[in-house]
């Protein structure tokens, strides 16, 4: 009897294991679908979308090109204007703007400009930008995300 219940659970491991091996091929092909996925042209909207996505919540350029009012919060109506920069440099860094670039509506920018900024993290003519502009190395996927993000801010 004991070894009868012992096959018993062996063999109920062995299904539990063979399913969740079923499964995880399952999840597999699913992420391989999404990659297959991402290598294709996004749509303007989803573009735009996930631009806005980097811009707000990955690389928080909300938080130094939107204007903020009286009590510090970024005002919604002026994203991505270009703001006074509300810290002072640390004491070792020599290169500091007061103030960040309006890119609402990608500013007075040419879309080449801007992409070479966040992926390469200098101008075109290998100029570092001031700090508190950080250098980013984006993708280009990325870059060129968050240009048709900021060509669809209206700007003043
Ligand atoms: C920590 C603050 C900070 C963050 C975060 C930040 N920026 Fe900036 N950005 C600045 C400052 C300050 C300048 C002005 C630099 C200068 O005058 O040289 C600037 C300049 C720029 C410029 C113009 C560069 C030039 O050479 O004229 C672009 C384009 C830009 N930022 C885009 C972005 C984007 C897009 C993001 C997010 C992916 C971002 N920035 C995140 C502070 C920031």
């Amino acid at each position: 009897m004991f070894r009868f219940k012992l096959l018993i659970s062996v063999l109920i491991t062995a299904a539990t294991v063979f399913s969740m091996l079923v499964a995880s091929i399952d999840v597999g092909t699913g992420a391989q679908q999404q990659e297959l996925n991402a290598s294709e042209t996004p749509t303007n909207e989803e573009s735009i979308a996930y631009g806005k996505y980097l811009v707000h919540d990955v690389a928080k350029c909300i938080e130094c090109h939107t204007p903020r009012d009286a009590s510090g919060e970024l005002i919604d109506s002026r994203q991505m204007e270009g703001a006074p920069i509300p810290v002072e440099p640390p004491a070792f860094v020599d290169s500091w703007a007061a103030a960040s670039a309006s890119v609402a509506g990608l500013g007075n920018y040419e879309p080449d400009f801007v992409r070479h900024v966040l992926m390469h993290g200098t101008r075109p003519n290998g100029v570092v930008p001031d700090n508190p502009m950080p250098q980013f190395q984006m993708k280009q996927r990325e870059a060129d995300a968050i240009v048709r993000y900021l060509e669809s801010l209206s700007a003043r």
